[in-house]
């Protein structure tokens, strides 16, 4: 089987990106830096009593990403607009506490399987895993306590760019799943306004993983309404169709003909109705289309028209699940005490592909001891 560009050998640069995870940056960066552009504050307790950290990293140009240790939330996320005003474009809470209990993943980093595994069930090396069922008959997003719920260690790699290294170890069993799982997420703003998510993992058993970062972005501004004016294009000429729970057929299809195609332009709310669900809209892993030689790859771009903020996703992983915040509500109460209602948000959560596990025709999320897993996605900001 010809193995997806996205898993070859990583080409140089991407090594060298990724062995920068493991050591610290070069003291030269360091002494050139602002003195404030990683700074760190409490921000509150976890109910057992930890302390929790907000980190904010600010880069050169003034934009800056506030990630709390508790679940590697992205608690908040400065950008420029055409006229270089910064504004929130990440839903979220102003606080942490709101966090343990009422959100639906805002912001947070996802592991160790993003998205669904059909009833919550999978086999490895012919045993069979049963992991909790928390969304209707299956497995969502790592499980009851996943990694979005976890306190992170946190620590500064570099000032310029500011930099920070979220680790933990996950324990064998944790959520049923196999394997001490040794995770570290690396996040930069650097000064072309990117924010780069570099992960890295390893185990000492057979496991499955699939990581994320789940931010709900409104490139408007937090809470400033609907998102379906938004553009979008995503660079992907094949989906995988779901069932009523969400759970892929198996089928791998082409978007052409379909609602699904956001290959040119479009207005996120031009199709969403005809894309139907329920509740309704896009809530869709796509086949990213082939990186050519660099990696991590363009995989999506959104555009605001009123402020003109423009968002590019760069992944080298295969999939990247589009979701329109359909389950918004309007019951949640956000920062500045603004209401999150359907579709005020997307999200673009670069992934493997749902339910992997269970359909052998999916590009493998097994990691095994001596492998290390790494993968890069980056969000970059600009404004036209
Ligand atoms: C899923 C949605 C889910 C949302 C929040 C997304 O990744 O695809 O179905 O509602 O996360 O849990």
């Amino acid at each position: 089987m010809m193995l997806h560009p996205r898993f070859r050998a990583a080409a140089l640069p991407a090594m060298l990106a990724a062995l920068s995870l493991l050591s610290p940056m070069p003291k030269l960066q360091a002494q050139t830096a602002k003195p404030d552009s990683v700074t760190a504050q409490p921000f509150g307790k976890t109910t057992d009593g930890k302390s929790i950290q907000l980190y904010t990293l600010t880069n050169r140009g003034g934009m800056h990403v506030a990630i709390a240790t508790y679940g590697g939330t992205v608690i908040s996320l400065f950008a420029p607009d055409r006229t270089g005003r910064l504004g929130d474009v990440a839903l979220g809470f102003g606080a942490i506490e709101p966090y343990f209990t009422k959100s639906p993943y805002f912001g947070a980093l996802i592991g160790r399987y993003a998205n669904r595994i059909a009833k919550g069930r999978f086999t490895l090396d012919g045993r069979t895993y049963q992991l909790a069922k928390n969304n209707g008959p299956n497995a969502l997003h790592g499980g009851l306590k996943g990694f979005d719920k976890q306190l992170w260690t946190a620590e500064v790699l570099s000032q310029d760019p500011p930099s920070i290294r979220l680790s933990r170890l996950s324990p064998d069993g944790e959520e049923n799943y196999p394997g001490n799982l040794k995770v570290a997420v690396t996040c930069t703003l650097t000064n072309r306004d990117e924010l780069r998510i570099q992960y890295a993992a390893q185990t000492d058993k057979a496991t499955i993983l699939n990581l994320t970062s789940h931010t709900y972005f409104n490139l408007a501004g937090a809470g400033s309404g609907s998102i379906l004016a938004h553009q979008i294009k995503i660079h992907a000429s094949r989906f995988t169709p779901v069932d009523k729970t969400l759970i892929p057929t198996g089928e791998i299809k082409k978007v052409a003909g379909t609602p699904m195609d956001l290959r040119q332009w479009t207005a996120i709310g031009a199709k969403i109705q005809a894309v139907g669900g329920a509740p309704v809209g896009y809530d869709h892993n796509y086949v990213l289309d082939r990186c050519p030689v660099i990696r991590p790859c363009l995989a999506v771009e959104v555009w605001e028209p009123k402020s003109g903020r423009l968002m590019k996703v760069y992944t080298d992983q295969p999939g990247i699940q589009f979701y329109t915040g359909n389950f918004l509500d309007g019951t949640i109460r956000g920062k500045g005490g603004k209401v999150y209602r359907q579709h005020d948000a997307f999200c673009l959560e670069t992934q493997h592909f749902p339910d992997s596990p269970n359909h052998p025709n999916f590009p493998s999320t097994v990691l095994r001891p001596g492998e290390v897993f790494r993968s890069t996605t980056v969000y970059k900001f600009s404004a036209r």
